[in-house]
């Protein structure tokens, strides 16, 4: 059976498309069922839309300006109601599991609880480092030679949820923080599907403290990948031109240390 996913977002939708794509292109046994966005503008919204899902816009800033508007009960903060009405949507879909993909709105420990383990995100760094926004351009203020970006469960305490995989990049010397972005992206968009595949495949068990693939219990990094490694595989652990041998597992690097963090930021 093919695991069910909502992803939510507020921009762009690369890391959708991308993990729209590996789906397809690698029979991931997974099917985005919805996409949410808290901006009516996302890109991502449209990604959706021409890709035949369901699409829907709930947009915070209504909760921000009319708290009561949409909730009768006046107790309740714009914050708890936005986020009623987005649980309230995402269960409508029965996700099997929800992926962050640029949603920039912190989420309140109670609708993390709702869903966890099963709330993964992205985030542009090696965590634990540069948690937060601007994680490029401050990478390379401290002078980082390498950055990339982590696949974490997203957990009640902010930042500080499992991570399951990384792609390390390198910086180069010249970089700004646009040309370091776009490389992060190259390795996002390899990465979240890879995690996917191995969600779907029913290799990966998720927790709050800790997560397992195939079995084994993960270092603090996750498994973590250059991205020229990750370039070469596809998110099934084949190689990518074609050759059917096998496989990712052994191939990340466990050398490099770190903590546990997950991570997730907001903009207004
Ligand atoms: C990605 O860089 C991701 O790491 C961060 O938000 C960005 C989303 O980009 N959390 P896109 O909308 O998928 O292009």
């Amino acid at each position: 059976m093919s695991c069910r996913v909502v992803v939510l977002l507020s921009g762009r939708g690369s890391n959708l498309q991308a993990l729209l794509a590996n789906i397809e292109r690698h029979d991931i046994p997974a099917e985005v069922v919805g996409v949410i966005s808290n901006r009516p503008g996302a890109g991502g919204l449209a990604i959706a839309r021409a890709a035949g899902i369901t699409a829907a816009c709930i947009d915070h800033r209504q909760y921000a300006k009319e708290p009561n508007a949409r909730a009768p009960d006046a107790e309740a903060s714009p914050r708890a109601s936005f986020e009623r009405v987005l649980s309230t949507t995402i269960d409508a879909l029965e996700p099997d599991v929800v992926l962050l993909a640029g949603f920039m709105r912190i989420l309140t420990p109670e609708f993390v609880r709702h869903y966890s383990p099963r709330l993964l995100n992205i985030h542009p760094s090696l965590l634990p480092d540069h948690r937060g926004l601007d994680t490029h351009a401050r990478a390379l203020a401290r002078g980082d030679p390498i950055h990339g970006a982590s696949v974490h469960v997203v957990t009640p305490e902010l930042d500080a949820g499992p991570v399951i995989a990384q792609v390390v990049v390198p910086v180069m010397t010249d970089d700004d923080p646009e040309s370091l972005a776009q490389r992060v992206q190259q390795g996002e968009h390899l990465l979240y599907p890879t995690v996917l595949a191995w969600y779907a495949d029913g290799r990966l068990e998720l927790g709050a403290e800790q997560i397992r693939l195939d079995a084994n219990v993960l270092p603090v990094t996750g498994m973590r990948f250059a991205l020229d490694e990750l370039s070469a595989l596809t998110p099934r652990g084949t190689l990518a031109r074609g050759d059917d041998s096998h496989s990712t597992c052994s191939r990340g690097d466990h050398t490099h240390g770190g903590h546990a963090h997950s991570d997730h930021s907001e903009v207004p």
